[in-house]
């Protein structure tokens, strides 16, 4: 039997989603989405794409919550995305409601399922889908940080005209502005990038990488990213559902780790099949520790407005 994963939001991010899953052959996928139709069609669109790609897992889409039974782990995507100008921070309010909703419905057929969060602002949302859930932390995360990492490597892997995969490198923090590159624990191939790259170039790519998100946006017009953001969540997926526990740079939940309690934001995670299976403590040195506090302090703001 194939394992299950449910993707709420029909998307660009939700649909592109459900599309890599089936074609890694990764589990089957419910898709759903309020909007009538919405769902079905593109799951249709994708499952008529099957003798062609070759897959054998199957999508089915719709509106009820029913389809979601049983699900191993659950995405969440739904929400409002932000348009040029706006913050992450922005959506708050009515993205809010809707992952409430979402969760509550999901907690009615899938009470054991892993929860990822996507929607934004991602940190907040996180802590909010823990919190309505009441699903134990280690199976409540969000995506981002492999979202951030896997654009600070791609620049990294330009500024070095090396192939992307050579680049190992992670940002953690708040999946907003005040995010936190960690050049010091970057490599290429091994080799240290403090020693390849100067201080200026890394300065330049760490900033385009802190505003990856925006650039897209910036771009697009009228919505935002949705290749990278859908290859990061289906490679957390991934490592859960193969039970890989590979180190991924994730939103968890932090019970004093880093010096942070209560809070969720991005921090490195061995991800299996039970979800997160221990949260890696980075030794930081201090500049990186105020940053992460930093990032960690807006998270909070933020987190004071919510009422659930
Ligand atoms: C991004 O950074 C959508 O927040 C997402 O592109």
């Amino acid at each position: 039997m194939h394992n299950k994963v449910t993707v709420v939001g029909a998307g660009f991010v939700g649909a592109t989603t459900a599309q890599r899953i089936v074609e890694k052959s990764l589990a089957d996928v419910a898709l759903i989405d309020v909007v009538d139709g919405l769902a079905a069609g593109k799951a249709l669109d994708i499952m008529e794409s099957s003798p062609i790609e070759g897959f054998t897992c199957k999508i089915c889409g719709g509106t009820d919550y029913k389809l979601s039974e049983k699900s191993d782990i659950v995405i969440i995507t739904a929400g409002v995305a932000r348009k040029p100008g706006m913050s992450r921070d922005d959506l708050q309010a009515i993205n809010a409601r809707i992952v409430t909703e979402i969760v509550e419905n999901i907690k009615e057929f899938s009470p054991d399922s892993i929860l990822i969060m996507v929607t934004n602002p991602l940190d907040v949302m996180s802590y909010l889908a823990y919190k309505v859930s009441g699903t134990p932390s280690h199976k409540v995360m969000g995506m981002a940080g492999v979202l951030d990492s896997a654009r600070y490597r791609y620049f990294l892997s330009e500024a070095l005209c090396l192939a992307p995969d050579q680049v190992q490198a992670m940002i953690l923090g708040g999946h907003g502005d005040t995010m936190v590159p960690l050049p010091r624990f970057s490599t290429a191939s091994g080799r240290p990038i403090l020693e390849l790259l100067d201080q200026t170039q890394i300065e330049a790519v760490n900033e385009r990488a802190k505003k990856g998100g925006a650039e897209i946006v910036g771009l697009l017009k009228t919505g935002s990213a949705f290749y990278a953001p859908s290859s990061s969540v289906v490679d957390m997926v991934k490592s859960i559902l193969l039970d890989e526990a590979r180190v991924m740079p994730c939103c968890a939940y932090l019970q004093g780790e880093y010096g942070i309690d209560d809070l969720y934001c991005g921090v490195p995670v061995e991800l299996g099949k039970n979800g997160i299976k221990k949260i890696i403590q980075l030794d930081l040195d201090k500049k990186e520790k105020e940053d992460l506090l930093n990032s960690c302090s807006k998270v909070r703001e933020n987190i004071r407005k919510l009422s659930y």
